[in-house]
């Protein structure tokens, strides 16, 4: 299993591992302020929905003892303003809003006499909360759904969906773990272009747990389920609409479609904090666009005439139909996803 620590609170920072420098260097940030987080967020240095979430949470802790509030009239300000700030630095992972919801709720707990001190305890102590409650969640996520990869030759995977992208095992990569502790097969991972996520994290987090993995192109994910190569799809999610639509890593959708004409089934793996229920299907999902630099370039390198125009879209959903199932840390939903969906949230 992986042993490096994505994210820690250290008692007065947030110490995160620099994934863009992965997997060449290991670095670790020690972030001190709420700018800082957000330029993290912002860069993917730290990356992946639960994580961002668990970040964002550090943020607005971080924000609070910047501040050095007097009174809790002025302590609530800096942490709503905070919150509000983060909320800025990434659009498509819902887990990063309802992370900073929780943070926000805790203030409506303060009694204005409360001394300022014990306030912040409770903001750091809900911030830790949500990392420890990721952490259950990805173990659970990862039991439910390893039966799901009973007898597979082959796994497919995209993006990174792992430890580093969470506070635990991962949520797609955990169902891989949790499988592998009992059979034998081949993990197949995207490169995931343009930021590499599969070929920087994935192979790199895979290979470390002694599991057997094969990158591939992206372009090449077609060709491995044409040869049946592959008995399962199984990727995370960033944010789930009410009907089970699905956003995650651009190219999902894609896999999504060739999954199904080869019949080969297409989970998704993800906490029900990446569910967002008040839109009714993906459409409604807001898609972050990101720098054409992100594309015109490759590790440094122009790979395109200057100033060449691009369209750089981070996220598509895959349409809940081609869904085998989601599994979450209640169990794995099946299709009629509005009705299952409903139930999860009833049961959490
Ligand atoms: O842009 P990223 O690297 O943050 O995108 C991450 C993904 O798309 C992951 O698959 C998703 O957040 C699930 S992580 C458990």
């Amino acid at each position: 299993m992986m042993t490096v620590k994505t994210i820690e609170w250290t008692g007065s920072a947030a110490r995160l591992i620099d994934q863009t420098l992965l997997p060449g260097k290991t670095k670790y940030l020690v972030i001190r302020d709420d700018k800082a987080m957000w330029e993290a967020i912002k860069m993917l240095r730290v990356r992946g929905a639960p994580a961002i979430g668990v970040a964002a949470g550090y943020g607005v802790c971080l924000a609070v003892l910047k501040a050095k509030p007097k009174t809790i009239a002025a302590l609530k300000k800096a942490a709503l303003k905070s919150s509000a700030y983060l909320a800025t630095s990434r659009p498509t992972a819902v887990n990063l809003f309802w992370a900073l919801k929780r943070m926000d709720s805790v203030l409506d707990l303060f009694a204005p006499d409360l001394p300022v001190s014990d306030a912040i305890d409770m903001l750091i102590a809900e911030a830790q909360s949500i990392q420890e409650e990721d952490r259950q969640t990805c173990e659970l996520i990862g039991q439910h759904g390893a039966p799901l990869l009973k007898g597979v030759k082959g796994v497919l995977t995209h993006c990174n969906a792992g430890a580093l992208a969470t506070a635990g095992p991962g949520t797609a990569l955990a169902v891989i773990y949790e499988a592998a502790k009992s059979a034998k097969f081949t993990v197949y991972a995207d490169e995931t272009r343009p930021l590499l996520q599969g070929a920087r994290l994935t192979s790199w987090e895979l290979q470390q747990a002694g599991i057997d993995t094969r990158l591939i192109c992206d372009n090449m994910a077609g060709m491995v389920m044409q040869r049946g190569l592959v008995q399962a799809v199984i990727v995370g999610a960033d944010r789930i609409a009410a009907n089970g639509d699905a956003a995650n890593k651009i190219g999902t959708m894609p896999l999504s479609i060739v999954a199904s004409y080869y019949k080969v089934p297409f989970y998704v793996a993800a906490p029900l904090s990446t569910f967002d229920p008040s839109l009714k299907s993906g459409a409604e999902i807001p898609i972050e666009e990101r720098g054409a630099e992100e594309i015109t370039s490759f590790g440094g390198t122009n790979v395109a005439p200057k100033g060449t125009p691009v369209f750089a879209p981070a996220f598509d959903v895959a349409p809940a139909k081609l869904i085998a199932g989601i599994v979450t840390e209640v169990g794995v939903l099946r299709a009629p996803y509005t009705k299952s969906i409903k139930e999860a949230f009833r049961k959490r």
